[in-house]
């Protein structure tokens, strides 16, 4: 929720130069010399990446010899470029930027980051929610400053600069800059990463962080800020990660970390192993259908170094202790959206496997009801940004109570993992269109793995099932890969229906999860009316929405799976069909009864039943895709949505 970004280069030795139109000139004719870069272009290149986090307007800020100059611009990064060329920038070698995403005041010009204090001397980009920014609204309206905006930002920008002149006036010497946002943070409340330059520190940005993403890129005589690694992962693979409450300073050749009291603080250094590429469209039309594509290799990643040759598990990075693994008699798993549809998919396996009572619980939920949990609780934490707020909430409140909390996590650096005990990290690469995808299906397999492992370790009957999973577990991603090969005919099903008013998509055992994720991407995409039942669900009440002509998506399980599900679905249809439903049947191969019973059947490999998910959610995400994109909507980027959702 909101990209944020910040850059300081080394001082300037630029030199003028015509235009001529090679890559390496940049604007306005000027040439960086040796690697130097025009602070603005690492902010825009930053801001592009990192645009899924929201895209309700934009803005920059940078330092020149004149000052500070801001240009920012409602709705999405393209407007902001569009501003630019038309009033552009000076070159400069400090520059900070900001994506949003509407919290406090619409999506307007206006209300777009940056927000100017100090008479325009001092700019502050904000991702978060400032609770008590009502309160110091008032005191500092009191005091006589006005404000323009209606957001929260503006408040903390205005409580900055007051902090900062107050210093000042005070005789306070060194990186006054520093000691301001380390007083502003003690007094802000809610969640918050703040950004901040004044052009009277040129080369220096200062960051402050609390519940809210921030992660340092460290360069050669230049230094980066980004709430993730894709802010600058075009320029540098070194990354430090922030704790909790923590101030970071960077100038061109330091980052000083420091706690919000101003005490010496560490942060963790890692290396980034994304390719650049891989956050690139790789020639598909959208990253969405990009990301459906890599997800052989999602699953194949997270697969990966995670079993020896005899088929046992082998997770080095789950470091709980063995013996609170073995005393577990409860799982909760915690996650919101599509991860909680995973971690629905994660408690058949898992009950199945280990035989430990599994609740999942959307996260949001979850500590507002007084949960039983304890040390006995084992919390399992689904986010693919690791980010998201409601479920980080839920974690810390997890662990209060004694539980040990594992995260499955798409996102190094992140905040979930960082607060977790243990980490498995889904290896789908960056998940850069809003609606997820491949990382469901890596948040499937890690979960999967974490199931199997702790039936290895407990040693119970079905322990003699784990070589045989992880040979069926190796074969899927051969048979996504058919599932795409083959998707001509569920790609323009998907176009036809595009104007389709509801669509309902039905599944059972972990067919139910899929489908209600099924809905989920239609909703997201295509802003159609979807909605995903348990089949046997059906005759209880929603059977009352088929009307002649409904379109339902029905996940049908194996007619090879457990008890009588398979011919129990079949009645179901038939129900439906009776009533005049249209059905559109996902069956396994060799399935030739779904004939008889569907307006449109296809196919997926056959795969034990636990597995399945793994394949029937393939052709619900082409469906989605085709039918949103024959509506001209925008998949990457579906409106009032945010990829990392970082309020709660
Ligand atoms: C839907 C989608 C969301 C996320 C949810 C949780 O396509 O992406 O429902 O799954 O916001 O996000 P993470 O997994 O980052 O915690």
């Amino acid at each position: 929720m909101c990209g944020i970004v910040g850059y300081v280069g080394q001082s300037s030795h630029w030199e003028s130069s015509a235009t001529d139109g090679s890559p390496e000139t940049g604007r306005n004719g000027q040439v960086p010399s040796g690697n130097e870069h025009d602070a603005l272009d690492v902010v825009m290149e930053g801001l592009r990446r990192l645009e899924y986090r929201g895209y309700d307007s934009a803005g920059v800020a940078v330092i020149s010899e004149g000052g500070i100059e801001s240009r920012k611009k409602a709705g999405k990064l393209t407007n902001l470029v569009g501003e630019l060329a038309a009033d552009p920038l000076p070159r400069a070698l400090t520059g900070i930027g900001h994506t949003r995403w509407a919290t406090h005041g619409g999506p307007t010009d206006q209300n777009a980051h940056p927000h100017l204090a100090d008479d325009g001397r001092l700019a502050v980009i904000h991702n978060g929610i400032i609770e008590n920014y009502a309160e110091l609204k008032a005191e500092l309206t009191e005091q006589g400053l006005s404000f323009v905006s209606d957001t929260d930002t503006e408040v903390a920008a205005g409580y900055l600069g007051h902090l900062y002149r107050t210093l000042i006036d005070d005789g306070a010497e060194g990186d006054v800059l520093t000691q301001a946002l380390q007083q502003a943070c003690r007094r802000l409340e809610g969640a918050f990463t703040l950004l901040a330059i004044h052009e009277d520190q040129p080369g220096t940005v200062v960051a402050g962080r609390r519940n809210s993403p921030l992660v340092v890129g460290l360069g050669d005589g230049e230094n980066f800020l980004g709430s993730d690694v894709s802010g600058f992962i075009d320029f540098t693979r070194r990354a430090v990660e922030l704790g909790q409450d923590q101030i970071v300073t960077i100038t061109p050749d330091d980052v000083v970390i420091t706690d919000f009291l101003g005490a010496p603080a560490q942060g963790t250094e890692f290396h980034v192993d994304w390719d650049a590429a891989a956050a690139e469209k790789g020639g598909f039309d959208s990253f969405m259908e990009k990301e459906i594509h890599d997800q052989p290799d999602a699953v194949a990643q997270t697969l990966l170094g995670r079993s020896d040759t005899a088929g046992n598990l082998v997770l080095d990075e789950l470091r709980i202790d063995e013996s609170i693994l073995r005393s577990v008699d409860k799982i909760v798993v915690l996650a919101c959206g599509t991860s909680a549809y995973a971690g629905q998919v994660a408690k058949y396996a898992i009950e199945h496997w280990c035989r430990i009572p599994t609740e999942v619980e959307l996260s949001h939920e979850f500590r507002y009801r007084d949960p039983i949990v304890n040390e006995k609780t084992l919390v399992v934490a689904i986010s693919q940004s690791g980010e998201t707020m409601d479920t980080l909430m839920a974690v810390r409140y997890a662990r209060e109570q004694g539980a040990k909390v594992v995260a499955i996590c798409n996102t190094n650096g992140s905040t979930i993992p960082r607060e977790s005990d243990a980490v498995l990290y889904t290896h789908a690469g960056p998940e850069i269109a809003v609606a997820s995808t491949k990382a469901f299906l890596a948040q499937i397999t890690a979960a999967y793995l974490l199931g199997l492992y702790l039936a290895q370790l407990r040693g119970n009957k079905y322990r003699d099932e784990i070589a045989a999973v992880m040979d069926d577990l190796a074969e899927i991603p051969a048979k996504i890969q058919a599932i795409l090969d083959d998707a001509e005919k569920i790609k323009a099903l998907g176009t036809d229906m595009a104007n389709a008013k509801s669509v309902l998509f039905l599944g059972r055992h972990v067919g139910f999860p899929v489908a209600m994720e099924g809905a989920l991407k239609l909703k997201e995409l295509a802003y159609i009316h979807a909605e995903g039942f348990a089949a046997g669900e059906l005759k209880h009440g929603p059977i009352a929405l088929i009307e002649e002509g409904q379109p339902v998506v029905v996940v049908m399980p194996s007619p090879h799976g457990r008890d009588s599900l398979h011919a129990k679905v079949v009645s179901n249809v038939q129900e439906i069909r009776a009533r005049g439903a249209v059905t559109i049947v996902i069956a396994e191969e060799g399935d030739t009864s779904a004939e008889a019973y569907s307006e449109h059947v296809f196919y997926v490999p056959v795969s034990p039943a636990l597995l399945a998910p793994l394949l029937t959610t393939v052709p619900l995400q082409i469906f989605a895709l085709a039918l949103a994109g024959a509506k001209g909507y925008d998949v990457d980027q579906p409106r009032n949505l945010a990829k990392s959702v970082t309020v709660e």
